[in-house]
């Protein structure tokens, strides 16, 4: 449906006005490339549809301005590591608090916020035993060390198409002639993830019992609806089936709910009544004070305090000297307590039901074979319709082309999309103009487009 000769002209006209814009955040992007490997502090930084990244000057609330001055509604929202909205105020008081007029950050001491977080996440996610890390990938790694020395079983098993952070057993997929592969792409891996993985596609329970039926999974680690290639819900009894699965194989059940955090308070956990024996997070819960954790259900940490000859206080291989830490505990509380509220993922998701709509109504008034998935306070639109039902299908109806043209086209009109997604993410700062702004740049792109 897409005439691809207009799209490419299309995308060099908004390259080229992108390029004219931001003459500061070019110039300083060349002046890093001398210094910094691929020009830029992290390297996924360069995944920018327009050849370069903006550079950021401030960012309050929803609202980021660039180097050159430019004011963007962000949904991007530091692909949720910013949930809470860009430094609020409630923690940005704490951090302040502990760090500037208390003192004290890395100090291996504990404070009692960390407890506080502790009951808190406990009361929202349903397990009891928390534990603190920086980010999500170290929750992930570190939950499953403690599932593979609780069952004693080598494997890891993950859906197709997951990502769960820079985690070496999670790099994988069902290839396909249905064979697990390496990941394209996968950076030194240790051994090939075959040997240390399993992986299904998402609302496969035929393929999961098949797998799990080896009797060598220590867990499955997975979000409750895959968020990293698209949004794809689960389709009705297949949550119920995984969790019915893990227990009759011994499989432990580990909820990635560093996304799917958007579905509510509690994440999926809490709003479709899953019982995990593990959940990890990360990014959103300290507003955007790097934190994570993983919490451990009473069975699972009682089986590993049971065991004899584990070192989890030195170098067992679970652990960070700044994990924990008294900022980021401070910040965690902070957020939890007064930002990322109940009311305010109430009216979050408000806000992202009339994202999806007005999405959805673009989508009809072209009859665009594109579909837009909504979980809770998060919204992602895909160019394939019906939506996808796994990781396989949505990869497949993956169009590099169209993201490019729509991110660049957007963001010279005002609007940040995440780079790695057609992803838009409410916070408590972001408001019903802002979602009306998306709507009339993404009809008038759209609308070019196709004209
Ligand atoms: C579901 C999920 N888990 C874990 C991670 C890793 O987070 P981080 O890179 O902050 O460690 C991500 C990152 O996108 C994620 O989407």
């Amino acid at each position: 449906m897409i005439d691809r000769t207009r799209l490419a002209r299309l995308l060099d006209r908004e390259r080229d006005a992108f390029r004219e814009r931001n003459p500061r955040s070019a110039a300083a992007y060349e002046q890093a490339r001398g210094h910094l490997f691929g020009g830029v502090p992290m390297t996924w930084m360069n995944k920018t549809a327009a050849g370069f990244p903006l550079y950021l000057a401030e960012a309050r609330g929803a609202r980021v301005t660039d180097l050159d001055g430019h004011e963007y509604v962000d949904f991007c929202l530091g692909d949720t590591g910013a949930m809470a909205g860009h430094s609020p105020q409630a923690t940005v008081e704490a951090v302040a608090d502990r760090f500037g007029r208390r003192g004290g950050a890395t100090v291996m001491m504990p404070t009692e916020d960390a407890a506080w977080v502790g009951a808190e996440l406990g009361r929202r996610f349903g397990v009891p035993y928390w534990s603190f890390s920086l980010t999500a990938t170290d929750a992930n790694r570190w939950a499953i060390r403690l599932a593979r020395a609780v069952t004693g079983r080598p494997k890891i098993l993950v859906n197709s198409y997951c990502y769960h952070g820079s985690v070496d057993e999670v790099l994988l997929v069902v290839g396909p002639d249905g064979r697990q592969v390496s990941r394209e792409g996968n950076v030194g891996a240790p051994v090939d993830p075959t040997v240390t993985s399993r992986v299904v596609e998402f609302n496969d329970l035929p393929a999961l019992e098949r797998e799990l039926a080896y009797g060598d999974v220590a867990a499955v680690l997975m979000e409750p609806a895959l968020t990293n290639i698209g949004i794809v819900l689960p389709e009705p009894g297949y949550l119920e089936g995984v969790r019915e699965l893990t227990r009759r194989y011994g499989s432990l059940l580990i909820n990635d709910e560093t996304h799917t955090f958007s579905a509510g308070p509690g994440g999926c956990t809490k709003a479709w009544g899953l019982r995990p024996d593990i959940v990890t997070i990360g990014k959103a819960i300290g507003g955007g004070i790097p934190s994570g954790g993983y919490g451990l259900s009473a069975d699972v940490a009682a089986r590993v305090e049971a065991m004899d000859g584990l070192d989890l206080v030195d170098m067992g291989g679970v652990g960070g000297t700044l994990a924990g830490n008294a900022l980021s505990v401070a910040a965690m509380r902070a957020t939890l307590e007064h930002v990322l509220t109940d009311d305010a993922f109430a009216a979050m998701t408000e806000l992202a039901t009339r994202f999806t709509k007005g999405v959805q109504e673009v989508i009809d008034a072209h009859g665009l074979p594109w579909s837009v998935t909504q979980l809770g306070a998060r919204a992602e639109y895909r160019f394939t319709r019906p939506a996808p039902r796994n990781g396989g299908e949505s990869n497949a109806a993956g169009d590099p082309g169209l993201d490019d043209y729509l991110h660049v086209y957007l963001a010279n009109r005002g609007v940040l999309l995440t780079p790695f997604h057609n992803m838009a993410l409410m916070s408590p700062a972001t408001t019903e103009a802002d979602v009306h702004l998306h709507h009339e740049v993404f009809a008038a792109a759209v609308a070019e487009l196709v004209a």
